[in-house]
């Protein structure tokens, strides 16, 4: 079951609400709007597929940090991946349990492990360099780390450039070829670290899940090598990565299910416990940047949709060229003619799109128009370029009520920086 349908009639539905309804009853400005019945059977599907396995759901915080959702997350029963001291701060403020959370990064900063260190989450050593701060963290904090060491499987995901990150050349992870020399580091420093486990994150937006049992295989046998140097070595941190339908077509893609399947045996078969850092699959599909028609144009040949919304609150299309699937809230009007439109936001850049060639019903000025899949690395990535301060966002609850779950930024909000200079 998805939360956003269209009916027969050519309303499209959030959670049986209809999404024009929900417009007409906010501010007029684009406003995210997501499902929150969706996000929990996201992560049911992933506790599901995770039942017999001694495993941790570690939400990647930077796909989406809504105070709110992280608090229905940790809900959930989540843990939460962070890249940055203010993730750690916002996931202990939500209540994450460190003991289930991940510090991950290759350019962490000394008071952000000191922070990590003192609570007690998990960090990734990424470097040789972070290697030697994490060891000053823990003696600062006073404390044991636990470690895992970020290994590059080097499998290719397929993906684009931007977002692959588990080859030999990524600016992430150890050199595999120096493993001994961070296992000697580790071997030196048992009052400050605990090897517990190996980890790896092979790219984003991934749809052949092969390549994480591929993946899953060398992991393991570099857990064995150093099984065999006498650590206690108990956790396999597969990443996150899992993609998600984007374009729509119905096309069948891999599931939570199918990702655990693929590593399962090979996860049992050396007793290890799970720890998995999904992101995008677990918020993305739960959400819809909704914008308005200012005007229709063109230009010759070319035929532009200008709505409110821009790369200014949703930058992936003008990023990674990315498809997000878009289509008007209300049917349009009977003699409406189809066309194809750029769908460009009024930023002042010729990569202001959130879609291009997009065959659409002519809207009428005011129309509802919505971009689809936006609750990961969206709102997240937003900036106030342009002086578009960062839109508000609403979610569908379980008893169909709509709420507000963060204010939109307001210019007053901007100045508020000068104040006092
Ligand atoms: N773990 C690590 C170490 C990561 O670097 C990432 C994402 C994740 C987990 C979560 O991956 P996910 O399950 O969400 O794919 N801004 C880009 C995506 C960047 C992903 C960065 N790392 C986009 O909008 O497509």
């Amino acid at each position: 079951k998805h939360c956003f349908s269209k009916s027969s009639d050519g309303f499209l539905y959030c959670e049986g609400l209809k999404v024009q309804d929900v417009m007409d009853s906010v501010e007029k400005r684009p406003f995210y709007l997501y499902s929150k019945p969706q996000i929990t059977r996201n992560v049911e599907a992933y506790k599901e597929a995770l039942e017999g396995l001694r495993s941790v759901i570690g939400y990647a915080i930077k796909a989406n940090n809504n105070f709110k959702i992280l608090e229905h997350l940790r809900g959930l029963g989540c843990g939460a991946v962070l890249v940055s001291g203010n993730e750690l701060r916002l996931a202990l403020r939500a209540g994450f349990d460190p003991t289930r959370c991940i510090f991950n990064g290759n350019g962490k900063l000394l008071d952000d492990l000191v922070l990590a260190a003192q609570e007690g989450v998990f960090i990734n050593v990424d470097s040789e360099f972070d290697l030697e701060n994490i060891i000053r963290a823990a003696r600062i904090a006073g404390k044991r780390v636990n470690i895992l060491l970020r290994i590059n499987p080097d499998v290719d995901p397929q993906v684009h450039p931007y977002v692959s990150t588990g080859n030999k050349n990524s600016k992430f992870g150890i050199r595999n070829e120096k493993l001994q020399w961070f296992l000697d580091e580790v071997k030196k420093h048992p009052d400050e670290l605990k090897l517990v486990g190996a980890h790896c994150h092979l790219g984003s937006t991934i749809t052949k899940v092969d390549i994480f049992r591929d993946a899953a295989v060398l992991m393991v046998e570099y857990l064995d090598k150093i099984r065999d140097q006498g650590f206690d070595v108990n956790y396999l941190n597969i990443g996150g990565g899992l993609g998600i339908d984007y374009y729509h077509t119905g096309a069948v893609l891999p599931t939570p299910r199918d990702l655990i399947n693929t590593v399962r045996e090979v996860v049992l078969s050396r007793d290890l416990n799970l720890i998995i850092e999904p992101g995008r699959s677990l918020i993305a599909n739960s959400c819809c940047l909704v914008n308005r028609v200012t005007g229709v144009k063109t230009n010759g040949t070319k035929n532009f949709i200008v709505i409110d919304g821009s790369m200014a609150e949703l930058i992936r299309p003008s990023l990674y060229d990315a498809y997000q699937h878009i289509e008007l809230v209300s049917p349009a009007p009977h003699e409406a003619e189809i066309s194809t439109f750029d769908v460009v936001g009024p930023v002042c850049e010729s990569a202001d799109f959130l879609g291009k060639e997009r065959e659409l019903p002519t809207p009428p000025k005011g129309a509802g128009l919505v971009v689809h899949d936006a609750g990961a690395y969206c709102m997240s990535m937003a900036s106030t370029y342009n002086l578009k301060m960062r839109p508000p966002e609403y979610w569908v609850e379980e008893n169909g009520s709509v709420s507000k779950i963060r204010h939109a930024e307001t210019f007053e909000d901007h100045m508020r920086f000068f104040e006092g200079l």
